[in-house]
């Protein structure tokens, strides 16, 4: 089946209010040339709503994280998966190795948070990735069974129906070390192998993205895998000229 390129920015901790406005500004203007596509900008929440009146048609909007509660409550801090779905976000990314590493986020907590982006509309982007260590002791297929199979677990594999995955192999992430195309499509095809051994239609639709220094440059032979749907961009994504030039790849490659 044709799954359609998913280009997704992760800016992480980045931005300010005129560099956002500069930023989509641009993206808007062009986001007409990437019809094929579906672009999607995630910023720090609290620039959710004022991004969210600068999308482009093509344009969704996305969350970096989420609480795992699914009702309001005593929770200091945390934002629930309602409250980004009333500013107009579609995803959310769940499991990004920097909240798993740097805020202890356990597969338990990534899988209830993933629970808790489905119960509020939301489309989860559940990151997954081994590390260099892992890689280098053959574990890199351990670890992503482990990942996804902890959300497999708690959710069921109809959860995915609604879900992306995103393959970041950590030693890849804002290193500038890429994957190669081979090492990505290898942890796609495992990936989409794992979701068709309990469901051949769901493992065949789920979009998967790569993520881990992605860039203008590199993009075109990483999406032009089989199985690589999409990209997961951080650095990039914060350069309007690189993000749109990653869209260009997509779009040249893409059936729609
Ligand atoms: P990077 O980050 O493109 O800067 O490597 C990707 C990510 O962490 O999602």
């Amino acid at each position: 089946m044709s799954r359609r390129y998913l280009i997704a920015g992760n800016w992480k901790m980045n931005g300010s209010l005129p560099a956002n406005a500069e930023l989509l500004g641009e993206l808007a203007l062009q986001q007409e040339r990437y019809p094929g596509i579906d672009m999607l900008v995630c910023p720090p929440s609290v620039y959710l709503e004022s991004a969210g009146r600068q999308l482009g048609g093509n344009m969704q909007l996305g969350a970096q994280n989420l609480s795992d509660q699914t009702k309001a409550g005593a929770f200091t801090g945390e934002v629930l998966g309602a409250m980004l779905a009333e500013l107009g976000c579609r995803y959310v990314i769940v499991g990004h190795s920097e909240r798993r590493a740097l805020y202890g986020e356990d597969d338990a907590t990534v899988a209830r948070k993933f629970a808790a982006a489905q119960a509020a509309g939301l489309v989860p982007i559940l990151c997954v990735g081994e590390t260099l260590d892992e890689r280098e002791g053959g574990g890199a297929e351990t670890v992503l069974a482990r990942q996804l199979g902890a959300v497999l677990g708690a959710c069921g594999i109809g959860a995915f129906a609604r879900a992306v995955v995103a393959y970041e192999p950590v030693w890849a992430i804002g290193t500038g070390r890429t994957a190669t195309p081979e090492q990505a499509q290898a942890a796609h095809a495992f990936l989409r192998g794992q979701l068709a051994a309990q469901d051949a239609k769901i493992g065949d639709s789920t979009r998967l993205l790569y993520g881990g220094s992605v860039k203008a440059d590199n993009a075109s032979s990483l999406l032009s895998c089989g199985d690589v749907d999409g990209g997961l961009i951080g650095g990039a994504s914060l350069k309007a000229a690189e993000f749109l030039a990653i869209c260009a790849s997509a779009q040249a490659l893409s059936t729609n």
